[in-house]
């Protein structure tokens, strides 16, 4: 036995090392040290003549251990290790189970031989990470696998099941039951065959055609725009082509390097761990008892309740619908259907699996239909009086332990939870649209919800495969809040003097998929427009009134993409944005008339007055407890607002990219420009200057 972290053990003449640092047996420094040790006492014992690798637990090896990159390396390298394991002098053989990913993969890679269960899943994901494979995997993946196949498998970071790897000579064998004792049967039938000792760095690369990496880094341009790690990974694939191995290693050195220093990396690790914590709540244990979920149900099935109703049908729970009327419910199901159909024809589904989704959902008209189910989900329209009908008929119907969920996304969940006997039942889950494609959920705690229920919504959450975030009753909850502040300050920038083309160009180049007009064209501007006339906001906030040029657009019947025009033309059918002049005249007269005199706006003033608000808001949002943590903000942008995930979050983004203090300056800068008290530094953001500490430290 050696170090506790990897076991030693021998069955006859065939040495085991298995790892032994759950959950996913990163690859730390004393697994690092333990396998480097544990080879060379095999490889140094007569007694032994093949060496088998294997995960204990539920995988092999997940990766490095990302938790330590940026801390000053100990114990063994990983090059040093997967170096021992080639030039061992005895058959190495690695059993893949679970998942073998990133330095595992690449571990493995250094063995002669693998096998794996057919279960078992490898890659490269370190892209995700904004790295790229650091310990040869770059170099070796092509000679294996082919140049392109290596582009895209790294590139796209996927997981790759056993029986495409074994098509593609990254496994060598695919075997059913127990995996050590093929692994270990595996290795005797190679030393008794005499069997070579295989090194992938021996093996040439295999470039399909001369152009390949040229015309794969063109294909990517769109996705993988202001991402680091995508590129270098392409250079280093260009090396393996280019160049010997031991080089072409150094130069994946160097790549690596780079990119473990870049501030792209480090945001997009800390998403990483971000993710994860967000699906834990403070205050409610993880091992908090769960309420079982077998069946749900929806109510309304409009826009939200036809995803929604997907999310469960894909993750295998049946569901029941409801609507008002048969053609209400017909028009809805048929949406699903298209989706469905849709899918099969990218060749997403198949057309039996189309059909067992559908065959999960099932339509009424009778709340009767709902006796059974364990958790409903309430979207119907966006009015309190609706909410109350429906919230009252299922406290009349639902079974006692029955889960109410809101899909509210800017009604009080609170006093929704009051038209039912049982507040403790009843939470929102803010779901966004598309509802069957959207990864964020929202989910919304009321005074009164209970902490099995939080518990329950949190794991079901993932089950349908969102990644769940837990938020507070307030108006917009956390996303649509912060959203709201970047509005006001881009509807004001209009009128002072900006365009629409160059907002959004300024907010496109930060990383977002669009800017807050083109989004605005995108969802319909009549939306807002509807709801400030419902508001008479003009009359009855006592603040600077946003809507000005906004009114003026939709007064033209300019509501966006579907009419063709709305702070931009359209061309369709491609739907690109054409800058208007006729919008531009308008904004300039708007400016005439409320007496303002026009003035250039600065890129960079452009966006600290669009994303300096919103984190702002993000403090007071903590200060009032509406997210648990700024990571949970983090993961909220990223995954509901397209917040480029190299840039973190704004939360992350304001503490280590642009700093506090210097936020906190800026909006005072704006706040004395303009004597607006919008630029009112929260209390925790100035508290936080003072004591010159993080958002990451509360
Ligand atoms: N290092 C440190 N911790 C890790 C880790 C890693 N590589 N991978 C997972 N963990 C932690 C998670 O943070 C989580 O911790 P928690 O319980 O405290 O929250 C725990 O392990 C379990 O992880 P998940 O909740 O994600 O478990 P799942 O079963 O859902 O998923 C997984 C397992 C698919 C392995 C997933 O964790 C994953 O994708 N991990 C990252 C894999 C990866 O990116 N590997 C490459 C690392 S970089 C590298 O290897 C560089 C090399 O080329 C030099
Ligand atoms: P929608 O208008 O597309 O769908 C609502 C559906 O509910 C309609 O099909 C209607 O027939 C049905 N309905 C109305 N009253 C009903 C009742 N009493 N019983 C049963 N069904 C009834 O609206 P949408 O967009 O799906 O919104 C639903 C809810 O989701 C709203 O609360 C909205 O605020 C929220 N939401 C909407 C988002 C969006 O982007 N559309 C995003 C997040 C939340």
């Amino acid at each position: 036995m050696s170090d506790a972290a990897i076991l030693r053990s021998t069955d006859g003449e065939v040495g085991i090392l298995t790892v032994n640092n759950p959950p996913v047996n990163a690859l730390s420094a004393a697994v690092r040290t333990g396998l480097g040790d544990g080879i060379k006492a095999f490889a140094g014992d007569p007694a032994i003549k093949a060496i088998v690798v294997i995960g204990g637990g539920r995988t092999f090896i997940a990766g490095a251990d990302i938790r330590e990159f940026g801390k000053p390396p100990s114990g063994t390298s990983l090059h040093d290790v997967i170096a021992a394991m080639e030039d061992c002098p005895k058959p190495v053989v690695a059993a893949l189970h679970g998942t073998a990913l990133g330095g595992g993969l690449e571990t493995a890679f250094g063995a002669h031989y693998r096998i794996a269960v057919p279960q078992a899943r490898v890659g490269l994901p370190e892209v995700h990470l904004g790295l790229l494979p650091g310990a040869g995997g770059t170099q070796r993946l092509p000679r294996l696998a082919g140049a392109e196949f290596a582009l895209e498998a790294m590139v796209s970071g996927r997981h790759i099941p056993a029986k495409e790897a074994l098509s593609r000579n990254i496994v060598d064998k695919v075997a059913d039951g127990d995996l050590l004792a093929a692994a270990v049967a595996y290795a005797r039938e190679l030393v008794a065959q005499g069997a070579p000792l295989r090194r992938i760095r021996d093996l040439p690369v295999k470039l399909g055609s001369p152009t390949a990496i040229e015309d794969f880094a063109k294909s990517i341009a769109r996705k993988a725009r202001g991402f680091k790690a995508p590129w270098n990974i392409i250079k280093t694939v260009q090396a393996a082509v280019d160049l010997p191995f031991d080089e072409g290693m150094k130069r994946e050195r160097e790549l690596f390097a780079e990119l473990l220093t870049s501030s792209e990396s480090a945001a997009q690790r800390h998403y990483f761990f971000a993710e994860r914590e967000a699906a834990k709540v403070l205050d409610v244990p993880a091992d908090t008892p769960q309420r079982e979920i077998k069946a749900g149900g929806i109510i309304g099935c409009g826009t939200m309740g036809g995803g929604i109703a997907m999310n469960f049908a894909n993750a295998g729970i049946p569901v029941t619908v409801l609507e008002t009327s048969q053609e209400a419910l017909d028009r809805g199901m048929k949406v699903i259907r298209t989706n469905y159909e849709n899918t099969a024809k990218r060749g997403g589904l198949t057309a039996d699996q189309v059909e067992q989704r559908m065959a999960l959902i099932k339509p009424t008209l009778s709340y009767d239909d709902l006796k059974d189910a364990d958790v409903i989900i309430e979207a119907v329209f966006e009015t309190m009086e609706v909410k109350e009908g429906v919230f009252t008929k299922l406290d009349a119907i639902a079974k006692p332990g029955a889960i109410l969920a809101t899909n509210t996304s800017g009604l009080d969940v609170n006093q929704i939870a009051n038209y039912t006997k049982r507040p403790s039942d009843v939470i929102g889950m803010h779901f966004f649209s598309p509802a069957n494609v959207m990864k964020l959920l929202e989910n919304v705690r009321g005074k009164a919800t209970s902490k099995d229920v939080i518990a329950t919504v949190m794991s079901l959450s993932k089950k349908i495969g969102k990644i769940p975030t837990l938020v507070g009753v307030c108006e917009g909850f956390v996303g649509n809040r912060m959203l709201r502040q970047r509005g006001v300050q881009s509807a004001y920038m209009l009128e002072e003097g900006a365009l629409p083309q160059q907002v959004d160009k300024v907010i496109f180049d930060f990383g977002f998929p669009m800017g807050p007009f083109q989004m605005s064209d995108l969802a319909g501007n009549d939306v807002g427009w509807r709801i400030r006339q419902g508001k008479k906001e003009k009359e009855q906030r006592n603040v600077r009134y946003t809507g000005y040029v906004a009114d003026a657009i939709c007064e033209l019947g300019r509501f966006g993409q579907k009419t063709g025009a709305g702070y931009y033309k359209y061309n369709l059918p491609d739907r690109s944005p054409i800058p208007d002049p006729e919008v531009e005249k308008l904004i300039e007269e708007t400016s005439k008339k409320l007496g303002i005199t026009r003035r250039a706006f600065s890129d960079q003033e452009i966006l600290e007055r669009c994303l300096y608000p919103m984190v702002n808001e993000g403090a007071k949002i903590l200060e009032e407890g509406m997210a648990q943590r700024a990571l949970d903000i983090d993961v909220i942008w990223v995954n509901g607002y397209g917040w480029p995930v190299y840039r973190g979050g704004p939360m992350w983004w304001a503490d280590n990219v642009v700093g506090l203090k210097a936020v906190h300056d800026a909006l005072l800068k704006y706040r004395d420009m303009s004597g607006d008290p919008f630029w009112e530094p929260a209390p925790l953001l100035k508290k936080l200057v003072q004591e010159n500490r993080k958002f990451s430290s509360l």
